[in-house]
């Protein structure tokens, strides 16, 4: 194969050479091609373009490939879990035994916040959107924690352990006193002696007169939820980590405009979509069979939770989950769900329909993962909150890739102006 491609542009003739990476993936490098031709590429959306170079993640869509730091996404699923995983995407390789326990002694020391971000929490109404919460409390750590948020790259660096574990730990900790805030419930304080996942629900749920203790099978769901979240490539939430870091910003106010970005309905809201399907489909007294109809028609709503744009064979981390969905709901002895019924029905009828054959639409990781949250009683509006927790050590490692890169250049993409040419003010009598 070439190294070179040649661009025949108006009388020139240009090599752009091709750029390879370590799983054969072939790009044309045009960071000449401005100066060279005064020309740009355009990619409406970046679908086609390659925006960094990444050592996290990779992901074949057409072979169903999901792969952490080289692993394979189905050996994590059964031999690791969340807290592992998370040192794993962040750090770059599996931790030690030595290294696994010092990591999750930070978790268990960083878990509490401070009094002042408690407060802070409190103060917003009591119906704010848990994103907004979520997203202005990891921004107000880089205010609680100064000496790890300086804005210099390399001074932040040097804390980074500690950064990113104030990060993983807290989001969590934020997360459930967000809910217990919004429903005018008193705040759990993390236990010491609880796992990342158990933390959560109890911190969650559980209450003055009652402790909250979920089964292992309903831990495990939740462990392997956020073990499939944790890192995606260059999606748009990670796209906008990567965009505010290379301006110098810190890992606290990298990592909230991902929040933001994931709230978009169009990202991280899928798995909610899936669960304001069903309820419709419900309320209109269908069990699936018409809103199917409907759907194949071209007429009615997509079927939430099916097809996916880059996995196009199947989605692999659909395939874990659901396993462990059906334990966690074995677990809770959820029979008589209407609305699962109705979630059962549309699963069967896309593996066995022609249209949902042809069309290579299956169920995705949100038709399963928006069931889970509602089998673990988390409500709809943290179903993205949710998504984030497990998202945070993806975004924390695309964060340090970004600040450690010696060429780091602040990202800035050109454009293809449109609008008005040259022309003179008008005063505003004459308008
Ligand atoms: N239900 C019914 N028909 C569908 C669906 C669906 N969910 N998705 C695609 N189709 C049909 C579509 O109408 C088209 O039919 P035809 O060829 O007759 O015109 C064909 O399948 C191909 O559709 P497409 O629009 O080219 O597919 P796409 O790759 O552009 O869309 C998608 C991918 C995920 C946007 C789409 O499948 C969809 O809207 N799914 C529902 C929303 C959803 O579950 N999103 C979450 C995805 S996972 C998010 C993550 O990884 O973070």
């Amino acid at each position: 194969m070439s190294n070179i491609a040649t661009l025949k542009l108006d009388d020139k003739e240009l090599n752009l050479p091709i750029f390879v990476g370590s799983e054969g993936e072939k790009a044309l490098d045009i960071s000449k091609l401005r100066a060279e031709t005064g020309y740009i590429t355009y990619d409406d959306g970046f679908g086609n373009t390659g925006s960094c170079t990444s050592k996290i993640t990779y992901i074949d869509g057409e072979a169903g490939i999901l792969r952490y730091r080289g692993y394979p996404i189905e050996q994590l699923a059964e031999k690791s879990n969340f807290v592992e995983t998370a040192y794993l995407v962040t750090q770059g390789e599996l931790p030690t035994s030595d290294q696994r326990a010092k990591f999750s002694r930070m978790l268990t020391q960083h878990a509490p916040l401070r009094e002042g971000m408690v407060r802070f929490i409190q103060s917003f109404p009591r119906d704010a959107h848990p994103m907004a919460v979520l997203s202005a409390s990891i921004n107000a750590l880089g205010a609680y924690y100064p000496h790890l948020a300086s804005n210099n790259h390399q001074r932040d660096l040097e804390h980074f352990d500690e950064a990113a574990a104030i990060a993983i730990s807290k989001v969590r900790t934020i997360a459930a006193h967000t809910f217990r805030v919004s429903n005018g419930l008193s705040l759990n304080y993390p236990r010491p002696t609880l796992g990342y996942c158990e933390n959560f629900l109890h911190l969650m749920f559980s209450e003055p007169y009652n402790e909250f203790v979920p089964t292992p099978e309903v831990a495990s769901a939740l462990n392997l939820f956020l073990l499939l979240h944790a890192d995606h490539e260059q999606n748009c939430s990670t796209s906008t980590v990567r965009m505010v870091a290379s301006a110098g910003a810190n890992l606290f106010a990298s990592v909230s405009a991902g929040v933001n970005a994931l709230w978009g309905p169009l990202h991280g809201g899928a798995n909610m979509a899936v669960l304001e399907m069903l309820q419709n489909i419900h309320n209109d007294g269908d069990d699936g069979t018409k809103f199917i109809a409907a759907a194949k028609s071209g007429k009615g709503d997509r079927l939430m939770g099916f097809g996916h744009r880059v996995y196009r064979n199947h989605d692999p981390r659909a395939k874990i989950i659901k396993g462990s969905f059906y334990k966690a709901l074995a677990s809770l002895n959820i029979k008589d769900d209407p609305l699962l019924d109705i979630a059962m029905r549309l699963e069967e009828c896309a593996l066995n329909d022609e249209y949902f054959i042809t069309r290579k639409l299956y169920p995705n990781v949100d038709f399963y993962s928006g069931l889970i949250m509602r089998a673990l009683g988390i409500p709809l509006n943290m179903f993205t909150v949710m998504f984030a927790i497990g998202r945070m050590p993806g975004w924390i490692a695309q964060w340090r890739e970004v600040a450690a890169n010696p060429k780091l250049k602040i990202y800035r993409p050109r454009q293809i102006y449109v609008g008005a040419q040259q022309r003179n003010f008008t005063p505003i009598n004459l308008r």
